[in-house]
């Protein structure tokens, strides 16, 4: 599974991105209107930080077809081949997936809520598609139950596409889409952290760190071994 970061904050992806296995960064106009108004500034420092290898999936702002493809023609020529054109699940962004395709531009459709969506989104040719787990489990929904599906589906049909789940609030929601075979997740910087957590693990720590010094004080292993 790939864990990508949603955010364009580049202050806290250059925190995170030297300890996790980064696959990449996704951001929506939410994401990106609470940075810099420099969003080209913004993104540059991205694609710095992505170093040509990981995934940067930047979403259109355009409503209808034709000038979603021509944003993703440029956002592709300023950002290069990592770039993933975010594409909304609406029918116009639906007509974009395979014009956009056949300019050998990466395709993810974001804001999807349902199976259907979904697989509608994979048969168009996309590359991923993003359905929003806690917005689901807002409106009484269940968000991890729909990425089972569409994963199901996508198995079912033999398709290409891969899910990136999206939209966590804790932990649990990203381990059970984990846990259902979602291909990626994006989290949040503070969430990514939060994924490695446990009490336990510290006080293990902390119980290793007391008796090792109380036996060899401050040596460390490998001073023993001279
Ligand atoms: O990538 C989509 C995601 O940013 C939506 O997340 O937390 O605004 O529901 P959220």
């Amino acid at each position: 599974m790939k864990i990508l970061l949603d955010t364009a904050n580049t202050k806290s992806i250059e925190e995170i991105l030297p300890y996790f296995p980064i696959a990449g960064f996704t951001t929506n106009p939410t994401i990106l209107s609470k940075e810099s108004e420099n969003v080209r500034e913004t993104l540059l420092k991205m694609m710095e930080l992505a170093n040509g290898k990981l995934m940067i999936h930047a979403q259109v702002t355009a409503a209808d077809t034709a000038a979603i493809v021509e944003q993703a023609k440029e956002l592709k020529q300023f950002i290069g081949d990592n770039f993933y054109a975010k594409i909304p699940m609406t029918l116009q962004g639906l007509r974009a997936i395979p014009l956009c395709k056949a300019q050998g531009i990466n395709c993810t459709v974001t804001a999807i809520f349902t199976p259907m969506q979904a697989l509608m989104a994979g048969l168009a040719g996309a590359d991923y598609v993003a359905p929003y787990v806690d917005r689901l489990d807002n409106i009484t929904s269940n968000g991890v139950n729909v990425v089972k599906e569409i994963v199901d589906l996508f198995h079912i049909y033999n398709l290409d596409t891969q899910v990136l789940a999206a939209s966590f609030k804790n932990v649990q929601q990203v381990y059970n889409v984990a846990s259902m075979g979602a291909h990626a997740v994006t989290v949040n910087t503070d969430l990514c952290m939060k994924l490695l957590f446990h009490p336990y693990t510290d006080k293990s720590l902390e119980d290793f760190e007391i008796d090792w010094s109380a036996r060899f004080r401050n040596q460390e292993i490998t001073d023993l071994l001279k």
